[in-house]
């Protein structure tokens, strides 16, 4: 700690902590456009000009040292601070009253107000472009733009998409995308970071215009008129009295426009933001506290909404009669379900039916769903989809580990020297994680691998791309760690003293040599050498992977291997290293955690454990079943061994989602009685006797768990959609019906329960999760979490983590002369999972409107295929049609399907092999036939894809080349220049 004085007054603070961070904390008003603490300082707006030692600095790049007296209202600093905003000024006309950004944290507007500016001295200048309006969800406005490159730095250093410049050298300088291209057809990836930092009206979402002010949708002419009138009256009156009258209309906004906090409710990252709305219309999504995300999000987070205002929407329980669905009253739909579970539980026991729960919905509604099949019907036949994806990479971890979670935040990813990525497209899959690799990537020297059969973004990016042969990943990573043991390059220290099972884990990895790894993966033993020497060398490691390792037939092995291999390197307990399955769905964590699951209750406690079950029974006043349950996997087989009858599945696209769509859904449709509770009438819903209409997550309140074990508040944004109710009411009135006696007015009760039954979470409590805050579990009873698992033992009695010895596994489904080609499947930025979400978007099925099937250039010549050209696959277990595109992405003889299709789903293709320990199915091991058809139409990626753009990568904004202009210089009038970092 050192001090220094500020105006004066003394304050505590840390050596080479940033001025202006010191001077907010003090509470001193200082002006600052172009600092947001999350971009740090991008130094182009000047208007922080504090004086120290009789010098001008800025107070944003410049560190405190101890005894340092700043001064920031001096003579000096405030002319400083007034010239540098009047430069701004200059840029932008203010005509707040009828600005859809006068809400109250307009920078430009409280500058103003700060700094107690009535007129204009330079005036404003009129660039010479126009409004750009070519992106779907949000515009940009050259006139008003102050140049400040928020938006730059955003763009190039957060996101690091790259896209976005100022092109400082030209006459009138403004904000370039891909150099000087449209929006619409830049690399621009719609994230929104950009218009998020905006500080004033340039860049806005498109949902906000006309809607947010009281005078704003009034038409443009009218608009410039009464503009033209503002700025006639101000050299009279000043621009004091025309803020008054601003703000004015400013507080009448709050009085109707709601900011309510959410977690994102698709990929697993986390993201949380206020959501602002004004009635029923999302006015935009606004990122800033989230302790995930702060300012970032994707496409879908920032601009993928517009599915819960979607006339699609179900608002009507349907009931099947005579081969058709007619709408039902609540009553006679819940009551027909009551009745036929009870009949059905009469007559074939209660394991006859099941249960599958929703891992978009929240933890409550997933404790309360294995509490309906549990204590109310008396099985454990409960799953969620959990299984189609991460069950391996837990099991992984339970084997080797301990805790089948994340063993660090994303903040540790951040931080370790070497990040390691294999199967996961995390730049399309987790968004916003992915910005924090990239963004470490590029300027704080972290190193990255990347080992995927597609070369993506991550893998363009990567220090070393490795593309090994499908279903080979267990081979070298086994590989990898034997030559580490070998050559004296394994954390000896870190084995000893908290690792079992070193000799047998080093006997089973005699089959593993380099060259044995080599030639099955088709990798050189030089690139294999040289992974093992940068995991070595790297001050700590994290390996994150995805579906491109659990959906194989070795999916749980091959997580097992990467455990292993960061024990051997000493690369657990410690910051910046660790396990990272990066989990898909938004609560698919969190499903898992809260007892969807056929073996075991909340927080992993055993189904088969007698001690677990006698405190559930007790709390629950029931009996309980002991035996593990059926999982999804084995539901449909059991479906067709006609040994199950009913099934209950709500927000789950089961039909399109799990592999071999064709007899899942011949299994779907010999069921005696399916009730499906979604928002959309979805594909699923075809098979099913009632249908009931469920609210999305902005239309409830509840907690999800993301992939850093992180769990999150979501408020209600809107009350359900007429018609429709949210899941943990509909389950607790199915509940009642059938005997039970549930009392549950709100979903903070719900977690009462959890917790007072749940070690894991013993101290999560609404109150401890209020607005932003979050908890990781485990959670102590006196709230204290643990962000970085492992910190003092391994979960395991003895503390010691366990090798697991692991033998050599062949990939299902290869190909061979009839199915010669590899089809591997995965996700898309822009959609997810099937789509039934995001084609709901305008925007997003603009810039994507349909699926494809990637196909190597190489291929393409041979075959005489070009993007647009329609193909047929066929593989062992199904058929579609589908558009082909041609990129460099795949290689050879392997395409690449998205998944997100309801016409021509991917998994008509895949087989119904699994993953011998989960039963997830190898989604990841399919072999298909291509047989080119006869049409030709346009490339399924229409232009305006972002994929398409030419990003213009550089060191965020490159304030130096302003500086350099002949026409700047620093405020404070022929002071000299200090530049400080
Ligand atoms: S990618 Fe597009 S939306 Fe995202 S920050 Fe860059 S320009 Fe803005
Ligand atoms: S568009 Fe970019 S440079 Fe212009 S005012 Fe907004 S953030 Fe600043
Ligand atoms: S990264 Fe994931 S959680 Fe974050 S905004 Fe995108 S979809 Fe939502
Ligand atoms: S806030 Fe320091 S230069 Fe803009």
């Amino acid at each position: 700690m050192i001090r220094v004085t500020i105006d004066g007054v003394v304050q505590e603070t840390t050596s080479g902590e940033r001025l202006i961070d010191v001077i907010n904390r003090a509470g001193v008003k200082i002006s600052q456009v172009c600092y947001h603490p999350q971009l740090g300082p991008i130094q182009t707006c000047d208007t922080c000009m504090v004086e120290t030692n009789g010098q001008l600095v800025r107070a944003c790049a410049t560190t405190a040292s101890a005894g340092m007296e700043i001064f920031t209202k001096s003579e000096k600093a405030a002319a400083a601070q007034r010239e540098a905003f009047d430069r701004i000024l200059s840029n932008h006309v203010l005509y707040c009253t009828v600005c859809d950004n006068n809400n109250g944290n307009c920078t430009i507007h409280n500058t103003e107000r700060l700094l107690g500016i009535e007129h204009q001295p330079i005036p404003y200048h009129s660039k010479p472009y126009e409004e750009d309006h070519t992106n779907p969800f949000y515009r940009y406005d050259p006139q008003q733009c102050i140049l400040c490159g928020r938006c730059v730095e955003a763009c190039q250093n957060v996101q690091v998409n790259e896209t976005l410049s100022i092109n400082w050298e030209d006459p009138h300088p403004r904000v370039l995308w891909d150099g000087g291209s449209t929006i619409g057809e830049s690399s621009c990836v719609s994230c929104g970071h950009c218009v998020t930092v905006c500080p004033c009206n340039a860049l806005m979402e498109k949902s906000m215009l006309g809607h947010a002010g009281f005078l704003t949708a009034l038409p443009k002419t009218t608009l410039g008129g009464m503009i033209d009138v503002v700025k006639g009256v101000e050299p009279e009156t000043g621009y004091g009295a025309i803020l008054k009258l601003s703000e004015a209309e400013s507080h009448m906004r709050e009085l109707r426009i709601r900011r309510t906090k959410t977690v994102c409710t698709y990929c697993g990252v986390g993201c949380s933001f206020d959501v602002w709305t004004k009635d029923r219309h999302i006015l935009k999504v606004e990122p800033l506290d989230g302790p995930t995300n702060g300012i970032s999000t994707c496409i879908k987070g920032k601009f993928g909404w517009d599915f819960v205002n979607s006339p699609d929407r179900l608002t009507k329980p349907l009931i099947r009669e005579g081969g058709k669905f007619r709408e039902a009253s609540w009553d006679e739909a819940l009551d027909l379900v009551a009745r036929k579970f009870r009949e059905i539980k009469a007559k074939n026991g209660p394991d006859s039916l099941a249960f599958v729960s929703s891992s978009k919905c929240t933890n409550e509604e997933s404790y309360l769903m294995q509490k309906l099949a549990r204590a109310v019907i008396g099985t454990n036949n409960m799953d969620n989809c959990s299984r189609y994806c991460q069950a391996p990479a837990t099991q992984g971890l339970f084997r080797t580990v301990g805790y089948g979670g994340d063993s660090g935040s994303i903040r540790d990813i951040e931080n370790a020297g070497l990040v390691l990525i294999i199967g996961s497209n995390t730049a399309e899959s987790h968004p916003v994680l992915a910005t924090r690799v990239k963004r470490a990537h590029k300027l704080h020297g972290q190193k990255l691998i990347v080992s995927d059969l597609r070369e993506h973004e991550m893998a363009k990016r990567a220090d070393l791309f490795l593309h090994p042969k499908p279903g080979t990943d267990i081979v070298w990573l086994s590989a990898v760690s034997r030559y580490l043991l070998e050559n004296g390059m394994a954390n000896t220290k870190f084995l000893d003293q908290w690792v079992n099972g070193l000799e047998e884990y080093k006997k089973s990895l005699a089959p593993f040599t380099m060259e044995f790894a080599a030639r099955t993966c088709g990798l050189s033993e030089d690139t294999l050498k040289k992974v093992a020497h940068m995991i070595a060398e790297a001050g700590g490691v994290c390996v994150l992977w995805a579906m491109g390792i659990t959906q194989h037939s070795m999916g749980s092995d091959a997580s097992t291997a990467i455990s292993n291999l960061l024990l051997i390197t000493g690369n657990y307990m410690k910051t910046g290293s660790g396990a990272y399955p990066l989990r898909g769905h938004n609560n698919v964590q969190g499903a898992s955690d809260h007892g969807a699951m056929p073996n075991f209750l909340t927080g992993y406690q055993s189904v088969d454990d007698p001690e677990v079950r006698s405190r559930f029974k007790a709390a629950w006043n029931v009996q309980l079943p002991s035996t593990k349950g059926l999982d999804n996997h084995e539901m449909i087989d059991a479906i067709h061994q006609g040994k199950l009858k009913a099934m209950y599945l709500f927000g789950e696209e089961m039909s399109l989602v799990d592999s071999n769509a064709n007899f899942v859904s011949d299994g779907l449709s010999k069921l005696d009685f399916f009730v499906v509770q979604d928002i959309f009438f979805s594909a699923t819903c075809r098979f099913a006797d009632v249908v009931l209409p469920a609210s999305p997550s902005l239309e409830k309140e509840g907690t999800f768990t993301s992939t850093e074990r992180r769990i999150q508040r979501l408020y209600q944004v809107f009350e359900p959609l007429e018609g429709s109710r949210p899941d943990w009411r509909i389950i607790q009135d199915i509940a009642n019906r059938l005997g039970a006696t549930w009392q549950y007015q709100h979903p903070s009760e719900i977690y009462r329960e959890i917790a007072s039954l749940t070690p894991l979470f013993a101290g999560v409590t609404y109150e401890r999760l209020e607005g932003f805050k979050s908890l990781q579990w485990p959670v102590a009873a006196d709230g204290t979490d643990q962000p970085l698992l492992y910190t003092k033992e391994f979960a395991f009695p003895d503390g010691k983590a366990r090798l697991f010895p692991l033998s050599l596994t062949e990939p299902t489904d290869q190909p061979n002369a009839e199915f010669d080609l590899h089809l591997n499947n995965g996700r898309l930025l822009e959609h997810f999972h099937e789509g039934n979400m995001t084609y709901r978007s305008e925007g997003i099925r603009e810039k994507t409107p349909d699926t494809f099937v990637e196909v190597s250039p190489e291929l393409a010549e041979e075959r005489g295929i070009q993007s647009g050209t329609w193909v047929q696959l066929t593989s062992r277990y199904g058929q579609l049609r589908v558009r082909a595109l041609v990129t460099d992405r795949v290689q050879g003889k392997e395409l690449y399907m998205p998944m997100n299709s309801v016409e021509s789903p991917v998994n008509r293709l895949t087989s119904s092999h699994t993953d011998s320990v989960t039963h997830t199915p190898a989604y990841k091991e399919a072999s298909v036939h291509l047989r080119v058809l006869p049409e030709v139409g346009e490339s399924p990626l229409p232009r305006i894809n972002h994929r398409f753009g030419h990003p213009t990568p550089q060191h965020g904004v490159e304030v130096e080349r302003k500086w350099k202009r002949p026409d700047y210089r620093m405020p404070g009038n022929g002071l000299v220049q200090i530049q400080t970092n």
